[in-house]
């Protein structure tokens, strides 16, 4: 089916990954309709990131409005004013971390909010046709696994912090309004991103910088808990399948086929700076700190992703040591970005946490 895509409003733009799907759409020549990036700019939100798009695209194709999902208000007024024809929902807190220490917000945004968006955009929607809702959501619903298996899109539901509790909710939800109100929803199940403009609070970029101020490098536990990664851009790149090709009511896993220990992947990365900078291959890896575990930390996340390459012909494209390399080197190359987002409420949230966090060892 052939999708207006017309107005698309885009939640949580400002954030890691809404950024870098919002400049893939602008790269991308099958799209010519306009973007709506509702954000809050909360910590995680940083307009400067998409400062290129707003000189090239802003008036135009690209309109950045300040708001909160839980607004009902605010958002029936963007879907007023923009004839919003498709969302694409990223827009929630997303730091498991953050959610051990403060969860409140962590419900009323991922769960509430994204309610109030479902239901404004069911009633807005009542009489239009092609219109497409695409929840973006995590593995981390599945729960945790052993040593073998891997999720797929029939895997129970089985959320064990905050966060994913908040997401599962969420998820939930979207399915309830495709199936309760015929509501025209698509939802994906992602595995860990990383990549440029991702907010120093997850393990990649925090160690990158942690590095460059030769700081500790905080590994949780024993450093064996498993991640599956992928580029963020790949992520860009399913979304846009899903909301271009899949029937609403459907599910998809997207992962990068690409599990790795945090230990194992700290050190490879310990390497790739020390390269980058022109030092001894092994000087970071003296900074490797085993920490306090995170509670109830998740051990091994493994996505079955066969479906979406199967169904809707995605595939990766960047491997995960090119992936790095061009992480690495786009934190190198972005000091000024590095600077101001220290100066916002992170630089005190992490020092706080990381100042009452243990150190067992290292
Ligand atoms: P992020 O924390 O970098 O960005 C979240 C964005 O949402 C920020 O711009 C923030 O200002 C905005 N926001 C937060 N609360 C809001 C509210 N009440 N109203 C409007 N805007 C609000 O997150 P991310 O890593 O880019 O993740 C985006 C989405 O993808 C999330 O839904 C997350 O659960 C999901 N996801 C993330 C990953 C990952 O590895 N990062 C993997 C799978 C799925
Ligand atoms: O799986 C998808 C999820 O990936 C997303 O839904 C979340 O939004 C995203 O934050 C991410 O969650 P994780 O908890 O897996 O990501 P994080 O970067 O916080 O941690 C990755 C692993 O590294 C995890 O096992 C905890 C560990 N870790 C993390 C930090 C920040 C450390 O050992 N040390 C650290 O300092």
């Amino acid at each position: 089916m052939k999708r207006p895509l017309s107005n698309i409003l885009v939640t949580g733009g400002a954030g890691f990954i809404g950024t870098n799907f919002i400049q893939s759409l602008f790269r991308n020549p099958e799209f010519s309709g306009r973007i709506v990036n509702f954000d809050l700019l909360t910590y995680a939100g940083n307009l400067e990131n998409l400062a290129g798009v707003q000189r090239e695209f802003g008036g135009s194709r690209y309109e950045f409005v300040s708001g909160d999902i839980r607004d009902r208000k605010s958002v029936q007024e963007v879907f007023e004013r923009f004839d919003i024809d498709t969302v694409i929902h990223f827009a929630a807190e997303s730091h498991v971390d953050r959610s051990i220490e403060g969860p409140e917000a962590f419900m009323t945004t991922n769960v509430m909010g994204t309610f109030t968006l479902l239901d404004v955009a069911r009633k807005a929607w009542s009489d239009r046709s092609g219109a497409l809702f695409h929840h973006v959501s995590t593995d981390e619903v599945f729960g945790s696994l052993g040593a073998d298996g891997r999720f797929t899109e029939s895997t129970p539901y089985d959320p064990r912090s905050p966060y994913s509790a908040s997401k599962a909710g969420s998820d939930h939800l979207v399915r309830a309004y495709y199936h309760t109100f015929g509501f025209p929803a698509t939802i994906s199940n992602c595995s860990n991103n990383y990549g440029p403009y991702q907010f120093p609070e997850k393990l990649i970029p925090l160690m990158i910088l942690n590095m460059l101020e030769e700081k500790p490098l905080p590994v949780y536990g024993d450093g064996r808990n498993i991640r599956d990664w992928l580029f963020v851009g790949d992520h860009a790149s399913a979304i846009w399948r899903i909301i271009t090709k899949a029937d609403p009511g459907s599910t998809w896993n997207v992962g990068g086929d690409n599990e790795w220990e945090n230990l194992r992947l700290v050190n490879v990365l310990c390497e790739k700076v020390a390269t980058a900078r022109g030092l001894a291959k092994d000087h970071y890896k003296k900074l490797i700190s085993f920490v306090r575990d995170r509670p109830g930390h998740d051990r091994r996340y493994s996505i079955d992703c066969g479906r979406i390459r199967r169904e809707l012909e995605w595939s990766q494209s960047v491997h995960f040591d090119k992936g790095l390399d061009l992480t690495v080197a786009w934190y190198l190359e972005n000091p000024e970005w590095i600077k101001n987002i220290r100066t916002g409420n992170y630089r005190d949230w992490l020092d706080r946490n990381y100042g009452r966090r243990s150190k067992v060892s290292g």
